[in-house]
């Protein structure tokens, strides 16, 4: 799958009669669909040479244009600015001539920010080493065995700073799957700052692409966005401190005409929590330079001797198969090799949330009835949501003193779990373990925990201040409280909410040379905890959330299978929000809940049906009061739940075909799941608006066998994989905002 191999290239040098000639050794990563390779000049330069889909075993230095113009520096230094401004680079740097986006720039002892990465060696490993730096506990990235992967890290220097850098490249064997992170060492004898260092730089030809990005707020995360790429630099990024609501730390580049099925798709996302920028540029020469990493903008870290730094894992995606192949791809990679959660392939728990239910106003008892009720109807876990602490009876206080409000939970918690746990149902609980009250005894007793900046006022938000992570007195202090509360009775499910961006970012415990630092140790003190707490808790269910959707991000999934979508539990507006998160999100990391209506965002009312089939599309459970929801609601929810476990393999293991796009066609959406061996589909349809005089909606199916026959057990009909795929099917409704789903199942061959 790697391999290395020599070549030569003639060339001419301006003046010199003869032909020169340069060597360059060749690194190449292939599988069955896609190729990466980039050489190495005789001087060290590492430049990039194809990225895409698989291409024959031929010499592909051609494609870099040396032999034309001007230069090649070995020989010819005069035109080398020449030569850097327009080759493509594996890992530009900044302040050597070369003026696009840098991907790396530091600041050493004399106040100098140019730096000179050169190849020095490259080995080949079996598998995916773990990314590592001396002093942090969990970095998250994908994982691999041995024969699952492979990997190449090359080796860079830039002798004058006396850094080393590593770059890695692992490509999976039977993904079109290339992950990259780069590790600086600082070898030498004085202390350097690292001010950008981005993960992966990708160049690709020319600057025909389209650009999608995937954006929003709070309660309108994922939201597609899709623009032909201009002259100039585009980009997308975080400055929250978070992932971010706004903008997912993804980026697709896609050729013109791209579309669920066909054409070519060059994606990246990082796996990263915090500040990140993803940007594409189309430089003077018409090429396109991607970069992608943490967010370089008031970032910078103090590398003394000795001190390591791993930035986090980039994942290249590649699909010549459109957006389907695209997301279908990372699907596939998250459920295998990044969620590592207990779990990650288990059928989750059909939950109820007593957020939109109750709200801050609940008791034990309010709590036992809405179990009681619930457990009849086959859910299966009561999550008690925000309000159960402290004082808390309204979103002002006490986040951070979690001790049990014995107000509302007489006894602490284990009389409401054992109540809950003899319904037979399991119990979860909501924390936010990062934040403080502005009114609470902790704060009371640390105000110097919260990130602050000493002598300015601290910006509110929702009363409350975000902790300062990167202390380890903060994390071991916050931790024992949660311990505390977990150890103290049967709770199976946390849902670890974080619910404000981050802002004067300083720290009291940083020394002054490592404020800039916090942005990212504040992401790796997050990492930290949730570490410990899957470790020590390992059967724990863990669902991120973060205000909805704001911290929807690989990274989080590598410690929690399922992370609350967002607060916007309208089934219309969901349709949206859904879309967008799949596109690289598998549906077993959606969390998606059936709420009550009029919705409390929206004041909309949909069917309670398309309300179940729109949740079914992501961990399904419930959000309401269910002792009070209209009778012949409630009447359905049994119905639902056996549909859930009837559905929940083939849609949680199975392939995703994205049919609608109510981003372009607001009347309607759909989608259907299609098992593995192909022997089974289920096709969703939401009818958003009906329309008068208008033929029945038709679909066609996607991602069947053609040569099987499948029975169709709502119309009746036995068609083949072939004719559904040609021909279609029909499946208008009446009516607006309802809902119907298709169950195929094929003939025994
Ligand atoms: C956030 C979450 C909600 C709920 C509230 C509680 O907004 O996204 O689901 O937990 O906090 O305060």
């Amino acid at each position: 799958m790697i391999r290395e191999e020599q070549t030569t290239i003639g060339f001419h040098v301006w003046g010199a009669e003869k032909l020169s000639e340069e060597k360059l050794t060749v690194l190449r990563l292939d599988n069955d669909g896609i190729t990466y390779a980039m050489a190495v000049t005789e001087e060290g330069y590492l430049l990039h040479v194809y990225y895409g889909k698989r291409c024959g075993d031929d010499d592909l230095t051609y494609l870099l244009h040396l032999d034309e113009g001007n230069y090649t520096p070995q020989h010819h230094n005069r035109e080398r600015m020449g030569f850097m401004d327009s080759r493509p680079f594996e890992y530009p740097c900044h302040g050597i001539g070369d003026f696009r986006e840098p991907c790396f720039m530091i600041l050493d002892g004399d106040g100098m920010s140019a730096c000179d990465l050169r190849y020095k060696s490259h080995r080949i490993v079996s598998g995916k080493p773990e990314l590592k730096q001396k002093g942090v506990s969990c970095i998250p990235a994908t994982f691999a065995k041995e024969d699952e992967a492979e990997t190449l890290i090359i080796t860079m220097e830039d002798e004058h700073a006396g850094l080393t850098a590593e770059l890695s490249y692992t490509i999976f064997r039977d993904r079109n799957v290339i992950t990259r992170a780069v590790k600086v060492y600082n070898r030498g004898y004085g202390d350097v700052r690292l001010q950008r260092v981005l993960s992966a730089c990708v160049e690709l030809p020319g600057m025909d692409y389209e650009m999608i990005t995937l954006n929003g707020n709070w309660a309108r995360e994922c939201a597609v966005s899709r623009v032909p790429l201009h002259a100039g630099k585009q980009l997308t990024d975080s400055l929250r401190g978070v992932s971010s609501a706004q903008h997912n730390p993804f980026m697709a580049l896609c050729t013109p005409g791209t579309d669920e099925e066909h054409g070519e798709v060059y994606a990246f996302h990082l796996v990263y929590s915090g500040n990140f920028l993803a940007e594409a540029e189309v430089t003077g020469g018409k090429q396109t330079r991607t970069v992608i990493g943490i967010n370089p903008y008031d970032f910078s870290w103090l590398l003394r001797p000795e001190e390591e730094f791993q930035t986090p894992e980039a994942v290249l995606v590649y699909s010549e198969e459109g957006l389907g192949g695209m997301s279908r791809m990372f699907h596939d990679l998250y459920r295998s090799h990044l969620i590592r959660s207990y779990w990650k392939d288990r059928e989750r728990p059909i939950l109820i949330n007593n957020w939109e239910a109750t709200y801050f106003n609940f008791d034990q008892d309010k709590l036992y009835a809405i179990a009681e009720e619930a457990s009849k109807l086959g859910i299966e876990m009561l999550v008690m949501d925000d309000g159960w602490f402290g004082c808390r009876n309204f979103d002002d206080n006490s986040l951070g003193d979690w001790v049990v409000n014995e107000e509302k939970l007489k006894g602490g918690l284990k009389p409401l779990t054992d109540r809950i746990n003899a319904l037979g149902m399991k119990f979860g609980i909501w924390f936010e373990p990062e934040m403080v009250s502005d009114n609470s005894e902790l704060y009371r007793a640390h105000p110097e925990w919260a990130i602050q900046i000493i002598g300015r006022d601290l910006t509110q938000a929702r009363a409350q201040y975000v902790l300062d992570y990167s202390n380890a007195e903060v994390r071991d202090y916050v931790y024992g409280m949660l311990t505390n509360i977990l150890n103290s009775a049967n709770i199976e499910y946390v849902k670890w909410d974080m619910n404000r961006a981050l802002t004067e970012v300083g720290s009291t415990s940083l020394p002054r040379k490592r404020q800039r630092e916090l942005w990212h140790r504040y992401v790796l003190g997050v990492y930290d905890l949730m570490n410990r707490l899957t470790t020590d808790y390992p059967k724990l269910l863990l669902e991120n959330c973060s205000s909805g959707g704001g911290r929807f991000d690989p990274a989080m999934l590598y410690f929690s299978p399922q992370i609350w979508a967002s607060d916007d539990t309208d089934a219309i507006e969901r349709l949206k929000i859904q879309y967008g998160t799949s596109y690289c999100y598998p549906v077993s990391a959606m969390g998606a809940h059936v709420s009550d209506c009029p919705n409390h965002l929206l004041g909309r009312n949909t069917p309670f049906d398309t309300r179940g089939d729109v949740a079914l599309v992501g961990t399904f459970g419930y959000e309401l009061d269910v002792t009070k929801i209209p009778a012949e609601d409630r009447a359905k929810i049994p119905g639902q739940v056996a549909k859930y476990h009837r559905f929940h393999k083939l849609m949680s293991d199975g392939d995703q075909y994205r049919l609608g796009n109510l981003f372009k066609d607001n009347t309607y959406d759909a989608w259907m799941f299609v098992s593995k061996d192909k022997s089974e589909a289920l096709l969703t349809y939401v009818q958003v608006l009906g329309k008068p005089s208008e033929p029945a909606k038709r679909l066609y199916l996607r991602g069947l066998d053609a040569d099987r026959k499948y029975f169709c057990e709502e119309t009746g009909q036995t068609l083949s994989g072939k004719t559904l795929a040609a021909c279609g099917i029909d499946v208008g409704l009446r009516g607006d905002f309802v809902s119907k789903t298709f169950y195929f199942k094929a003939e025994e061959a």
